[in-house]
């Protein structure tokens, strides 16, 4: 992606495409569906962004039912971690204003439409669930800036050919979380700069982070009425 050059694999699917492997070609279009069930509202904390985001009535369990291994669609909330990273963008546009940024584990792309937002050069956003990148596709249009897709894992490369990495709320788990660690290492090593936000993961590395600043948010199935928890804007460091 950066200077010219694109992260995503040659074979990757088109933004916006249904995955070549899934039930939901043919009949079932997820974009459609996601149009029609899940309106766009702002996201809370960030109101400069509106995604498509699930609501009661968005009856989610359909998709479930089409296909026995699929991720959870975390894609369809904005989540306690993406959030305060994306306000963090907002309130200094200066840390992705002309830089190559690349969000790992998009979902429905709250940080990489940020960066976009705020003056980035080039914005990637990857993330293993292909649901997610149909979804970030359609916000990304929603609020009139390109983000190139990639779907994969990129834990498992080289460290990419960009400025930044940003990491929304990609540390609740403790094998993703390990991996993550371990590509950021290797990212540092080469000279990257990265950046992290999180609302306090059980697996969240400490010990490797920066508190750069803190914002009240809304945490994923807290409802629009719940309190409102500390998240934090990392630098992740050696
Ligand atoms: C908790 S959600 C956070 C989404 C978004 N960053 C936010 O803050 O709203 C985590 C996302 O990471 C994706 N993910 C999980 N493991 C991944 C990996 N190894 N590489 C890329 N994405 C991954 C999931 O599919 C999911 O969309």
């Amino acid at each position: 992606m950066v200077r010219g050059r694109s992260l995503a694999p040659k074979s990757g699917p088109a933004p916006g495409a249904a995955p070549a492997s899934s039930p939901h070609r043919g009949r079932f279009d997820l974009a459609e569906f996601i149009a029609a069930n899940l309106p766009l509202r702002p996201v809370p904390s960030v109101p400069e962004i509106v995604i498509h985001a699930a609501g009661p009535a968005s009856g989610l369990w359909r998709l479930a039912r089409r296909r026995d291994d699929a991720d959870p669609p975390y894609w369809a909330y904005p989540w306690a971690g993406g959030a305060a990273l994306a306000r963090y963008f907002f309130d200094r546009p200066e840390t992705v204003r002309g830089r190559c940024v690349l969000d790992i584990g998009a979902g429905s792309g709250v940080v990489a439409i940020a960066a976009a937002k705020c003056g980035a050069e080039k914005v990637a956003a990857a993330d293993t669930d292909e649901n997610a990148l149909v979804a970030l596709s359609l916000n990304a249009a929603a609020n009139n800036v390109a983000i190139e897709t990639i779907a994969g894992d990129l834990t498992k490369g080289a460290p990419p050919a960009i400025d930044l990495i940003a990491v929304g709320d990609l540390f609740y788990e403790r094998d993703l979380a390990e991996r993550v660690t371990a590509f950021l290492d290797r990212c540092l090593t080469a000279g990257l700069e990265i950046l992290v936000g999180d609302v306090g993961r059980a697996y969240l590395p400490r010990p490797r982070l920066r508190l750069l600043a803190e914002y009240p948010v809304r945490d994923f199935g807290d409802g629009a009425n719940a309190a409102r928890k500390p998240a934090g804007v990392f630098a992740f460091e050696a």
